[in-house]
Order: structure tokens, then sequence, then C-alpha cells
């Protein structure tokens, strides 16, 4: 639902679709720079400023980080692929200079931190780049294999790759649409958790996701399948039920 009231900001959140194919065109080092100085802007949990990003450009490394991740087109055909890492790296380099030994490295809740400033700062990032008319995914497939992007990509201890995002000009033959989203009385709650609101919400979800999936060419999908298929058994991770495995071996020791 649009309103009129809605801001340039809104309007440009509601049509945001995720683009897995791209025109041959560049997205230029101008764009690159602008995209990071807003996805900097975002707020970041007590200014630690956890976030970096490594953008690759490089064929071949896109090629092999798509292989190691088990292939992705989007990777490969992408102009620029970005890996949002939560850097705790370098606030451990700031403290051993001030003289400080980093001692909560380890703890999850740093973790946390570094998972949620990444996302903010990602977010921003394809909001940025959407309204500068380039189109783009997130890539959390970069978890696939964290220990290959990581060599690949000469990540520190305590530098994690936690999601990458490929941008692009969007391919007006890919053809997606804006996908539909859970009914907004499943999402919003008021003053207190209703746990029976995503039911009719669900239900009338099913109808809209089915009637979005056939305009795209894939008729009888269903969300609550989708939601089995991705959570139900940890064949749906893709191998990341290992996580935790992959965490410590950067130093994220998730205590
Ligand atoms: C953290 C995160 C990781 C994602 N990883 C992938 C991915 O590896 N491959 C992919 O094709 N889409 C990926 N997506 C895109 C989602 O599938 C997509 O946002 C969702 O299906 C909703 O579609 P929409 O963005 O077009 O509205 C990811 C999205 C997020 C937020």
């Amino acid at each position: 639902m649009t309103e009129r009231r809605d801001s340039a900001v809104i309007a440009q959140q509601l049509q945001h679709r995720s683009v897995r194919r791209y025109l041959d065109a560049p997205v230029s080092d101008a764009q690159l720079e602008r995209i990071v100085h807003a996805a900097q802007r975002a707020s970041t949990s007590s200014n630690l400023q956890v976030v970096s990003v490594v953008a690759v450009r490089d064929r071949e490394r896109k090629r092999r980080i798509s292989r190691a991740i088990g292939g992705r087109s989007y990777v490969e055909e992408a102009p620029v692929f970005l890996v949002w890492i939560a850097d705790l790296a370098r606030n451990a380099a700031v403290m051993r200079a001030g003289g400080a030994e980093p001692e909560t490295l380890g703890l999850i809740e740093n973790t946390l931190i570094g998972a949620v400033d990444v996302g903010i700062a990602a977010q921003n990032a394809l909001l940025a780049a959407e309204s500068l008319g380039l189109g783009g995914v997130f890539v959390g497939s970069v978890r696939n294999n964290p220990e290959a992007v990581s060599a690949e990509l000469g990540l520190p201890r305590h530098a994690f790759p936690v999601v990458g995002m490929a941008l692009g000009v969007p391919d007006p033959e890919e053809g997606t649409g804006v996908k539909p989203r859970l009914p907004l009385a499943g999402v919003l709650h008021r003053e207190r958790y209703d746990d029976r609101a995503w039911r009719p919400a669900a239900e009338e979800y099913e109808a809209d996701y089915e009637r979005y999936f056939a305009t795209q060419g894939t008729p009888g999908r269903s969300w609550a399948r989708t939601v089995i298929g991705r959570l139900a058994t940890a064949a749906g991770l893709h191998g990341r039920h290992t996580m935790r495995a992959s965490l410590r071996a950067q130093g994220y020791d998730s205590e």
C-alpha cells in the first residue's frame, strides 16, 4: 500500500526487489564510494564501527568465490561484489595500540554487535544503490564457506564475512516483481506480543505468495513449504549448521 504522504525514501524502500541479473554496464568507483559512504552513516553500536567491506571486481576472484560457495551466477556476473565484514580486528588493534589487551572479542555479544551492525550498514548500502538506479542482492551464501571467502579476501583474525552483496545495473529482462510480504497485522504487535496474530496473516500471505509466483511463471509455490525447506532440517542450511566452528576459526569464540 503506497500512501500519498510517503517520503521519497519510503517510496524507494517499497519498490525494493532483489536483482540477480545485470546489464553489461559498470558500477563506477564514484558510485561505489557514495554507496559505502551512505552505509557508514548508519547508526553503529557504541560508535564502535565494526563494519568493513571488501569490494571485489576481479573476474577471477569473483569466480573463485562463487565456486567456493556453491556456484552463484549473480556473484560472477555482477560488476562489483561486496563482502560485508564484522570487523573487530580494527578495534583489537586500536585497543592494543592504546595499551589494552582485548579480552571480550570472543563473547557472543560482540558477535551479535558485528552481525547487527553489518546488517544495518549493508541495507543502507543497498538502499543507496537502489536510489542511484542500481540493483542488487544480499548473498548469505558467503557463509556456505566462510573459511574459503576469508582466505580469498585475506581476512585477519576477528574479521568475519557475514554477508555478500552483488550490485549492478538491473537487467530489465529479469522481470522479477516486488515480492509480497506478510500482512502488517501478523508483524506489527501493539503493546504486547500476540502469538496468534501470525495465523490469519500467514493464511492471507499464502494466497498472495502463490499469486505472485504464478505471475513469475512458477505457480503452486507455498511460503510455508519454503520455510520448512529452509529451516526444518540442517540440510536446508546448505552447510551453515557448522557456523560456530566457522566463527571460531576467525576468532569469534561465541561464548
Ligand atoms: C541476509 C540475506 C541473505 C540473502 N542471501 C541470498 C543469497 O545467498 N542468494 C539469493 O539469491 N538471495 C539472497 N537473499 C535475498 C532474499 O532471498 C530476498 O531478499 C527475499 O527472497 C525477498 O525477496 P526480495 O528481496 O526480492 O523482496 C538474501 C537476503 C538477505 C537479507
